[in-house]
This record gives structure tokens, C-alpha cells and sequence, in this order.
């Protein structure tokens, strides 16, 4: 699967480093959003719960690259133990990316957490399925659909530089998905 046109729509901001920071990948799956920003030169830390979808990134990186390149890290994570109470259980505590992606994958407790692992002036970019989407085909579970406006409010503090909700078309069965997009940035 190709990277998102958003992510290539949106790059220029990639451009403005607050820091050294890298981006993290958030439930990476094959890595399709994080190997377009390495091979565009910035760091990627690849975050999944699986091993083998670690693998296969790092398998991608090798073909093209001959080796691991050094922009890319690699962090195998159960992301939902974030639910649990002890701070230190918390996987993003104590962590700093410039921007932090999650595409096609939803957590509601780690919103927080995502919001604060940002740092000041960088981005989250956020896109999955919408409530809207099961009569196209899966999800269909509303714990991982964003409820209409959802993304909007929870990054109501932030500046938002890209938002869409509807429907778009898409690779699978019925060739169209309901998704919500997101683009913000912490404020400095
Ligand atoms: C639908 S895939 C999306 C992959 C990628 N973000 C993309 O858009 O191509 C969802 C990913 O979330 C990962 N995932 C599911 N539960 C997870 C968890 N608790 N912690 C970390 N990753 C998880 C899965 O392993 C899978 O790679």
C-alpha cells in the first residue's frame, strides 16, 4: 500500500524542525508513512505491537537501501497497556517526537498521551475510519470509529492546518471509505 497523499500534500511542515526530534509512526503496520519520510531524510521511530510488522519495515529499508538506514528506528510497543493507571505504564510518558502519525488505527485513551509527546510547535497527523464507515465494509466496532467531529474537538487547543471529514475513494470492496483527517500543531 502507497503512503498517504496527505502526509505528501503536507511535507513543507515536516521542513521546520523545533528540534532533533524524530516523528514517531504510531501503529505503523508495514511502514508505508514512515518510509516516505525516511526516504525524504527525517527520522522516523516505527512503533507497532508486531514484531513481524517491524520486520517487514526493516526488510523494505535493507532491499532499498542495502542496510538499515540511520533515520529509522524501530520500537516494538503494546500502545493500549497505556490504559492501565501506573504512570510508568503509560507508553508515551517521558517521550518527545516533532510530530507524532497515526493512520487507520484508534485508542481513545492515548489521545492525551499523544497530545503531550508532542513538542511545542510540532504536528499530529491523524487519520482513520469514521462511524460513517461500515456500510463500506470494516471497521465496524465504534471503538475504532471516530465519532463525527471527534479529531476537530480533541485538537481544539491546537492550530489546525488541515481537517476533513467524508468519504473518499479507496482499494477496497465497495471502493469507498468514511474517514476523518487531521492535521494540528501544538501550540509553542
Ligand atoms: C490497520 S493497521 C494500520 C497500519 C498503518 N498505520 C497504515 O496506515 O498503514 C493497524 C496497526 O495497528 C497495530 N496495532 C494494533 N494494536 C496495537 C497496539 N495495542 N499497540 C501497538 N500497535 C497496535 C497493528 O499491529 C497494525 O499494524
Amino acid at each position: 500500500m502507497n503512503h498517504s497523499p496527505l502526509l505528501e500534500k503536507f511535507i513543507a511542515l515536516f521542513d521546520e524542525p523545533e528540534s532533533q526530534a524524530p516523528v514517531l509512526d504510531l501503529a505503523c503496520g508495514s511502514g508505508r508513512n514512515g518510509l516516505y519520510l525516511v526516504n525524504q531524510k527525517f527520522p522516523v521511530v516505527f512503533a507497532d505491537i508486531k514484531e513481524s510488522a517491524l520486520e517487514q519495515v526493516k526488510s523494505t529499508l535493507t532491499s532499498k537501501h542495502g542496510e538499515l538506514h540511520s533515520s529509522a528506528s524501530f520500537w516494538q510497543i503494546d500502545f493500549e497497556q497505556g490504559s492501565v493507571k501506573e504512570k510508568h505504564e503509560h507508553p508515551l510518558a517521558a517521550k518527545s517526537f516533532s510530530a507524532i502519525m497515526v493512520f487507520r488505527y484508534l485508542h481513545r485513551p492515548l489521545f492525551e498521551e499523544i497530545k503531550q509527546a508532542v513538542i511545542n510547535g510540532g504536528y499530529v497527523v491523524y487519520e482513520t475510519f469514521t462511524v460513517e464507515h461500515p456500510q463500506f465494509g470494516r471497521p465496524k466496532n465504534p471503538n475504532f470509529l471516530l465519532k463525527q467531529g471527534e479529531l476537530a474537538e480533541l485538537f481544539a487547543d491546537w492550530e489546525i492546518i488541515h481537517s476533513f471529514e467524508g468519504v473518499i475513494d479507496a482499494n477496497n470492496d465497495s471502493g469507498r471509505q468514511a474517514i476523518a483527517q487531521i492535521i494540528a500543531r501544538k501550540p509553542k
